[in-house]
């Protein structure tokens, strides 16, 4: 696994119930905190790790995130006229020049693993990234989480997956792995489980959503029947390739994950990224003082 992550995987074909009635309209993943959308601090993490080409796994109702990546002809030519030259920038920063998108649809939603094996036609025969962009991994002016994770995976030639520590009683909500430590960052993965109750947990090391894999997982997520939820998951065909004896890493990364995907991680994402900004900052500190 040592060639560079090129290509990345975003599924984003998510309903977003959590975020109703917003999300009847807007795509969760365009939600923003600030003025960019979750799906731009996704983006920007993959191109900073070396990512030319991106894969959303997307449905009929998330047209907005084409729209969002796709050049704004009007918009721009507008802001040309006036002379707005940072916003322009900005507008025509969403995607850098050397970055392609590629759109492919999950026909139906049959959970993370099948959303994953719908990009199966675009990754030929290189390691590649998935990125879950409910998840916000902020790492200040720090390398970027999946960064950290591709050089992993490069230099160990390995599969790796992102963890945290949760609290005990919230395994339910994640993927979690019995891995044997390497480092105080990285360990070996032994076993993997989807969302185990708490009693039946091997761990709270749980997966959060990064992870660099070898392309071998598609045939393996083609014979993974569906797991917990009734949906065909991604930790299930991991598991299979770790029965197979491959290599696959779970790596503290360096910086603050926000799950984006629920209203708290998103006010806490926002409220963080505001701090960041010296004009905003003033401003949080001000309301929290009058609480
Ligand atoms: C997915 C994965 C799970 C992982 C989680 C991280 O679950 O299936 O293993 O821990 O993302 O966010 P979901 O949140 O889609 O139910």
């Amino acid at each position: 696994m040592s060639q560079p992550l090129r290509k990345v995987v975003f599924p984003v074909a998510g309903l977003g119930t959590r975020f109703l009635p917003a999300t009847k309209a807007v795509a969760k993943e365009m939600l923003p905190v600030l003025d960019r959308p979750l799906i731009q601090y996704a983006v920007d993490e993959a191109v900073e790790a070396g990512a030319d080409t991106l894969i959303f796994v997307t449905n009929r109702y998330k047209h907005a995130i084409a729209d969002y990546f796709d050049k704004a002809y009007e918009l721009e030519a507008k802001l040309l006229q006036k002379g707005k030259n940072a916003l322009l920038a900005m507008v025509r920063g969403t995607l850098p020049g050397h970055v392609r998108a590629i759109f492919v649809t999950q026909p139906e939603a049959l959970g993370l693993g099948h959303a994953v094996l719908c990009a199966k036609p675009v990754i030929g025969d290189a390691p590649f990234g998935i990125m879950l962009p409910d998840d916000l991994i902020w790492n200040g002016s720090g390398k970027g989480a999946l960064r950290q994770m591709a050089e992993l995976g490069a230099r160990e030639d390995a599969g790796v997956i992102a963890v945290e520590e949760v609290p005990h009683e919230q395994t339910e909500k994640y993927g979690i792995v019995d891995a044997t430590p390497i480092d105080e960052r990285s360990a070996r993965i032994r076993h993997m489980v989807e969302k185990p109750k708490p009693a039946d947990a091997p761990s709270n090391l749980a997966v959060v959503g990064r992870y660099v894999l070898p392309p071998r997982i598609f045939d393996l997520l083609e014979h993974t029947t569906t797991g917990a939820g009734g949906e065909i998951q991604l930790t299930d065909a991991i598991e299979a390739l770790l029965k197979e004896q491959g290599k696959v890493l779970a790596y503290r990364f360096e910086g603050t994950r926000f799950d984006c995907g629920n209203k708290a991680g998103l006010v806490r994402a926002t409220i963080h990224m505001a701090m960041q900004d010296p004009a905003l900052a003033p401003v949080v500190r001000e309301i929290a003082a009058t609480l």
